[in-house]
């Protein structure tokens, strides 16, 4: 556990008026530093917060905006909801896949880009909707993957 995730957590805790509340935003801030999520840190966590390393995994696994395993510098999600789906989130993942040279759930070998693929994204208005780390990126159209990928997003 690093020395500052005590502080953090008291901070999250202090924020919030059920400690249970304070989880994401701890464990969001801990893979803001950290990249990812790994066994340990869950483990840190739980002990962090008491509460059961189950319940911190079950959150975890839950949203997509987690990570459990190691992602690229910079991590792209497209909706696979229906509205995105109907607009062409299909031939916009599998276009991105060719163009990066890797399936959905994986990073590229330089390690620049993870793709991923999110249920709603909750903007079907701009459908087909995407991210990247975690910055809302939308709509873009399936043959547009480069302006996707040229993309500045504010860190
Ligand atoms: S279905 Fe993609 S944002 Fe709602």
């Amino acid at each position: 556990m690093k020395p500052e995730w005590q502080e953090w957590a008291s901070q999250a805790k202090a924020e919030f008026p059920q400690a249970n509340s304070a989880l994401m935003p701890l464990m969001h801030r801990i893979q803001l530093v950290e990249g990812w999520l790994s066994d340990e840190t869950i483990q840190d966590i739980a002990d962090l917060m008491g509460v059961t390393v189950q319940y911190v995994e079950s959150v975890a696994s839950f949203y997509s905006l987690f990570h459990r395993e190691p992602v690229g510098k910079r991590v792209i999600h497209v909706c696979v909801g229906l509205s995105c789906a109907l607009a062409g989130s299909d031939e916009l993942m599998h276009n991105l896949e060719k163009r990066l040279h890797i399936k959905e759930g994986q990073t590229t070998a330089d390690g620049a880009y993870t793709l991923l693929e999110a249920e709603c994204l909750a903007a079907c208005d701009k459908a087909p909707m995407t991210q990247i780390d975690l910055r809302f990126v939308g709509p873009i159209r399936p043959e547009d993957v480069d302006t996707l990928l040229n993309k500045e997003v504010p860190s």
